[in-house]
């Protein structure tokens, strides 16, 4: 599909009010991406796993205004209050996704959000929350068109949370969801998340994710910073390329299971995504003391059991701990006796691969 299959023609019905409420999960990349191109198109393919716990549930509600305004008109209320310092960002999507939304200025909006993991617990919720935004808006538009297809529906679904934050686009839908063409991927495309077609054995579908929260804080430099650096960065080609490569090892991986390998490839993207950072000009670390004393104790633990349990990072110094299920209680007896002496406040999130958002 291509971004002009996105701009609608003329909608069959005419709508007056209404209200909609999805629930959206948050994903975690295995495969990184890091680096963007205009609109959103991602410098490189990514991987990641729909989680299932850490959710944003968004309401929206619109009516029919009189006269087609000039402006977006909306209220925001997050966690049943409102969020006036959320709004720039929200216009800003509006703005972005308006030639293929056109309809969004004729109505009055309201906006009703919350996440289920805790208010600035350092996760991100940009992905969650724009994918449940971007479901709201299309469920509107299927309003306006009953015969939009299902498969349409989820794909723009997509191609629009991409335009909000690129990482949301792998938020509609589970349990693997690849973004960005890649040439061993039949369907794989740049404009939004596609399931994973290829093989996937059982044991991927049940992973664990536990997040520690190391520092709960706001980022020091947000991602679109970061992605921008990757302009001019000296080793951006050569880590472009090697998400590629790293994919197509992983591709192998999902078929065999293979969890050498798999803990080879996540571990190391992973630190590449912060190797990047401290490699950008400006450089900056996200990372903090206790991540890398918990990445240290995972190593040690790994080693000494021999329980194929390893770690990834997001943008930020919190660390996903990545297991299959079978291992689930001796590694969170692990992580009780071990790493949550290294989270802030002793916090951490027990989280697992879901299937992705659902309209409530
Ligand atoms: O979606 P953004 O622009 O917030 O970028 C997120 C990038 C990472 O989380 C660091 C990696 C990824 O692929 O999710």
């Amino acid at each position: 599909m291509r971004e002009q299959d996105f701009i609608p023609g003329e909608f069959q019905k005419s709508v007056q009010f209404g209200k909609v409420t999805w629930q959206s999960p948050s994903n975690i990349a295995l495969v990184k991406y890091w680096g963007k191109k205009k609109k959103q198109i991602p410098a490189n393919p990514s991987v990641s796993f729909t989680l299932k716990n850490c959710k944003t549930i968004t309401t929206l509600e619109f009516k029919r205004k009189e006269i087609k305004g000039e402006d977006f008109d909306f209220e925001l209320f997050f966690e049943g209050k409102k969020k006036d310092d959320f709004k720039p960002k929200i216009t800003k999507f509006f703005e972005r996704i308006e030639k293929y939304t056109p309809f969004l200025k004729d109505y009055e909006l309201v906006i009703q959000t919350e996440n289920t993991f805790p208010h600035s617990s350092g996760i991100a919720s940009s992905a969650s929350g724009m994918s449940a935004l971007a479901l709201c808006v299309m469920s509107l538009e299927k309003e306006l068109n009953p015969e939009i297809t299902e498969d349409y529906f989820l794909k723009k679904a997509s191609f629009l949370a991409r335009l909000g934050s690129g990482s949301a686009c792998r938020s509609i839908e589970g349990e693997l969801i690849e973004w960005g063409e890649h040439k061993t991927t039949a369907g794989s495309s740049d404009l939004f998340g596609i399931k994973y077609p290829n093989k996937v054995l059982e044991v991927f579908k049940s992973y664990q994710d536990t997040i520690l929260l190391v520092d709960k804080g706001q980022k020091q430099v947000s991602s679109t910073l970061g992605h921008n650096l990757m302009h001019g960065h000296s080793f951006a080609e050569a880590r472009f390329e090697q998400a590629h490569a790293n994919l197509e090892k992983l591709q192998a991986v999902f078929e065999t299971g293979n969890l050498p390998e798999f803990i080879k490839i996540v571990e190391s993207e992973a630190l590449t995504l912060h190797a990047m950072m401290m490699s950008s000009e400006p450089y900056f670390i996200l990372m903090k003391p206790n991540t890398l004393e918990i990445i240290n104790r995972i190593w040690g633990f790994r080693e000494s059991t021999g329980v194929p349990v390893c770690f990834t990072l997001d943008a930020g110094a919190n660390v996903h701990v990545l297991y299959p299920k079978r291992h689930k209680e001796e590694v969170l007896e692990f992580i009780k006796n071990e790493l949550v002496a290294y989270c802030e406040k002793g916090q951490y999130i027990c989280d697992s691969i879901g299937k992705g958002a659902e309209k409530l």
